[in-house]
């Protein structure tokens, strides 16, 4: 049976374009592991949006003089058509300003009210007086109270990772004017997450298989004991407080913006004409959702969405949370303000997004921090995807298509060197499969990356292009043999780098599409509209498991697969680098 498989994405603040950090950690990740399970033959729902509340836009905005709405609307199309390029495959990318996600977030604070998971506190907040207003938690900075980081925001310190209250900073200070804000107070309603306790910690009890900085984060912040979370705050652009007397408050972005996993779900399954398709994969029990993310996201999708979730009953918990470390840029801390920086965009304009998803994916994140450095970029391009996959496929594809009418050769009897490479490439497909069910993405991909070594070597040994002189048929059978790896291979290397499997099932004779389309569609809500990323999935029959490529069959002329890349590039490139734009 086809198991149901929800692939969550983080929702990117559209506040900014996305960097190749944001790439490496929260979208190519997802979309390997939907684009596997796809050909698998599961039932599979990636959804996103934008997250288009809270500090960063409004920072943003400010900053540029206009108002969050036109800010964020801008950044929204930015992140779409970066993700159009990168091919990450969402079955909706939406964002959080639509009436679905306000309705649904409303009706989530509102029941978690009636059955009293929330409560009314009146609290005390930093208010500056300059600008006489309570201040958000990010316009406020000061030393971390738990590592003495001097630049710690009011509600995470960047350097440890831990969730602040803007009043246990040391010294703080209001980001804007630098005045040392004072404390007044306001009432706030909190999500008691004392209450979730031990619920919490009996289902963390099955989690044996999270990754390890996951679980660790997780379990310390229970053990430290849960304490209550303010969910509103004085502010006037966000999700409103559904109740009376409360309109000039706005429900905390951090409370709704995870609720939209799920208000995405519902809007894809509106859209697709079932509205209750979205219960495959919030109610069926048997269903599994993982949640592709950040370090710096994890409390909030180990901990405060879960304990949302068993308050509001009846829908699936995280199953697996697969977090990612950071992503440097050669050696430095991305910083868009620094110009250390480069954008997904401008990454794509000028190189193939294959050779960005092969290298961030070799390169990734997992377990540790991971540098991307120009250099090594240029290398792994040229040795390694060029060299290895490129060149193997490329040299196959051409000689076979000018020497043997243009078509797969009929090949004559297999000896022990045929059938054995044939036969470890089609039992590549099971471990393969389970590192990435397992969200082992970069040794997937380097097992894939190996097999192609092996099928190099053996046609090193059997040199077709020299045999077709004395030996026509074992020339043919040579290439027959090869063929059938680099057709496996093909599907081996699909979810990593679709666009060349792509262009490669065509140059193989092959029809249909195995990338699926990506659509940039307007939806309309009563008299808005909205823009947004959806996905049609592939129509060629082609499935997670070893095929064979019938003699015979017609190619269509090949073409390299990638761009060797001039070594001259990483200097270039360097270059940009520290130049502050904008
Ligand atoms: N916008 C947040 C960030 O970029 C992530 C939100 S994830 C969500 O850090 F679950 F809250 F949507
Ligand atoms: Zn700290």
């Amino acid at each position: 049976m086809a198991d149901s498989i929800g692939v969550f994405v983080a929702w990117p603040y559209a506040s900014g374009d996305p960097h190749l950090g944001n790439a490496a950690g929260a979208l190519l990740p997802p979309d390997i592991f939907a684009r596997y399970h796809r050909l698998k033959g599961n039932q599979v729902l990636v959804v996103s949006g934008s997250d288009s509340h809270g500090t960063p836009v409004t920072v943003a905005a400010d900053k540029e003089g206009i108002p969050p709405e036109q800010l964020f609307l801008r950044y929204h199309e930015r992140i779409i058509e970066a993700c159009r390029g990168l091919g990450i495959s969402f079955d909706l990318y939406t964002h959080t300003d639509t009436e679905n996600h306000h309705r649904i977030a409303q009706d989530f604070f509102s029941r978690l009210y009636e059955k009293k998971y929330l409560y009314r506190e009146v609290q005390k907040q930093l208010f500056c007086e300059k600008e006489q207003r309570f201040l958000p938690d990010r316009y406020v900075e000061g030393k971390c109270p738990i590592c003495g980081y001097e630049s710690a925001r009011g509600d995470q310190c960047d350097n440890c990772g831990n969730l602040l209250d803007a009043l246990d900073l040391i010294h703080p200070r209001c980001r804007n004017d630098g005045t040392t804000p004072v404390v007044r107070e306001t009432e706030h309603f909190f999500l008691d997450l004392a209450l979730f306790s031990e619920q919490l910690q009996d289902w963390l009890k099955g989690k044996d298989f999270w990754r390890p900085n996951v679980t660790t984060f997780t379990q310390n912040m229970i053990k430290g004991g849960l304490k209550g979370r303010p969910i509103t705050r004085d502010l006037e652009w966000g999700v409103p407080v559904p109740l009376a007397g409360w309109e000039h408050k706005r429900i905390y972005v951090w409370f709704e913006a995870v609720i939209g996993y799920y208000s995405a779900a519902v809007e894809w399954a509106k859209h697709s004409g079932q509205k209750d398709a979205w219960e495959t994969w919030w109610k069926d029990p048997a269903a599994k959702g993982y949640y592709f993310i950040g370090k710096d996201n994890i409390p909030f999708h180990t901990v405060i969405w879960p304990a949302m979730l068993l308050g509001y009953g009846g829908l699936n918990l995280p199953y697996d949370v697969p977090a990612n470390e950071f992503l440097n840029l050669e050696g430095k801390q991305f910083s868009k303000s620094r110009g250390w920086w480069i954008s997904v965009l401008d990454f794509i304009s000028r190189y193939d997004p294959d050779s960005l998803r092969y290298y961030l994916t070799r390169n990734a994140p997992e377990a540790q921090d991971t540098d991307f450095s120009w250099y090594d970029f240029w290398r792994r391009n040229n040795d390694e995807l060029v060299a290895t996959w490129g060149n193997l496929a490329h040299r196959v594809l051409t000689f076979t298509y000018r020497n043997f009418e243009r078509r797969v050769p009929e090949p004559g009897q297999l000896d022990a060197a045929d059938r054995e490479i044939i036969r470890k490439v089609e039992a590549g497909f099971e471990p393969i499969g389970q590192l990435l069910e397992g969200c082992h993405f970069k040794a997937a991909l380097e097992k894939v990356l190996a097999l192609a070594q092996e099928a190099n070597r053996y046609l090193d040994q059997k040199e077709p292009w020299k045999k077709i002189n004395t030996s026509r048929e074992e020339a043919a059978t040579s290439l027959y043999a090869v063929l059938q790896v680099i057709g496996n291979l093909k599907v081996l290397f699909y979810p990593f780098i679709p666009f060349s499997s792509q262009r490669l099932h065509e140059y193989l004779g092959y029809e249909g599409s195995i990338l699926g389309e990506q659509k940039v569609e307007t939806f309309a809500e009563g008299k808005k509209t909205h823009t947004a990323l959806v996905y049609s999935a592939p129509t060629a029959q082609v499935s997670w498991s070893p095929s064979q490529l019938p003699p015979g069959q017609r190619l269509r002329e090949p073409h390299p697969l990638f761009a060797k890349l001039e070594e001259k590039i990483v200097e270039e490139e360097r270059a940009r680098l520290g130049q502050v734009v904008g």
